[in-house]
């Protein structure tokens, strides 16, 4: 297939950057850049080089999703996205488990920054519950007495409720949630915890195949070790957007 002529398709494929090594992240930005939707900047590279790797590769043409995942009171969080926005990220993230006041000062110092700087908003996803945690970690370490389901389908009608940009969930939620909860069909559904057939699980534990998680409803599939893990991570990720292709045909 020739991946150019597909952008909707491409723009599915988020492709996460987790490294501590900017070379080998320059390296795989390089060779994936018109292949591929966002570029996500999660915590280890963030940690590693800050706001400079988000210019670096912006400059490059690519859109960023910052997976920073904010959890914090709601003064810390929204000045904090305030300065996401100034890093002209594309899209970012917050814990839905911040509660109601957190997410309404984020979203509205989200708006507000980039309305006086005179940027693109930024998209703000709620996350839901990792797709490391099972049932078992959620009912015995946090005490949290609904099933996993329920909880990351309540947190979903939630975000929907404070009118955030999307949610992040696993593949497996996606279809209850886009089901259940979501009328808005600009409501974003990212799916991490997706790993292809030919793929290691590693330490995701609640995955799908990328065609899975498409045909249940997720808008954006995140991948990072399949393809950065890959000895040729270009036709990792031509077989990922095969894989969609079959999905949305
Ligand atoms: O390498 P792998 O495909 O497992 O990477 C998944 C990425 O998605 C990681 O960067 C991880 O931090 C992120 N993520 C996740 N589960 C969530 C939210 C984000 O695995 N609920």
């Amino acid at each position: 297939m020739n991946i150019q002529s597909k952008p909707q398709l491409k723009d599915r494929l988020i492709i996460a950057l987790d490294s501590s090594d900017e070379q080998e992240v320059i390296g795989i930005v390089d060779k994936l850049a018109d292949k591929i939707g966002y570029f996500k900047i999660g915590l280890e590279l963030f940690t590693a080089y800050g706001p400079s790797i988000v210019k670096k590769i912006k400059d490059k043409g690519c859109k960023i999703f910052f997976d920073g995942k904010f959890l914090d009171i709601p003064n810390t969080v929204s000045h904090a996205v305030s300065n996401m926005v100034r890093h002209k990220v594309d899209m970012l993230n917050v814990y839905l488990s911040g509660g109601k006041n957190m997410l309404l000062e984020a979203r509205k110092s989200l708006l507000e920054t980039a309305q006086k700087e005179n940027i693109k908003p930024p998209k703000l996803l709620g996350v839901t519950v990792l797709t490391s945690i099972t049932n078992d970690v959620l009912q015995n370490d946090l005490k949290i007495q609904a099933q996993l389901e329920e909880y990351v389908l309540h947190l979903a009608q939630f975000a929907v409720k404070i009118n955030l940009d999307g949610i992040i969930c696993s593949p497996n939620e996606a279809k209850i949630i886009k089901g259940a909860a979501v009328e808005n069909k600009d409501f974003l559904i990212v799916t991490p915890g997706v790993r292809p057939v030919w793929a290691e699980t590693n330490d995701q534990k609640r995955i799908a195949t990328p065609k899975e998680a498409i045909l249940n409803g997720a808008t954006h599939i995140v991948v990072g070790r399949p393809v950065t893990g890959s000895k040729d991570p270009l036709d990792a990720v031509k077989k990922i957007l095969d894989e969609l292709e079959e999905a949305i045909r």
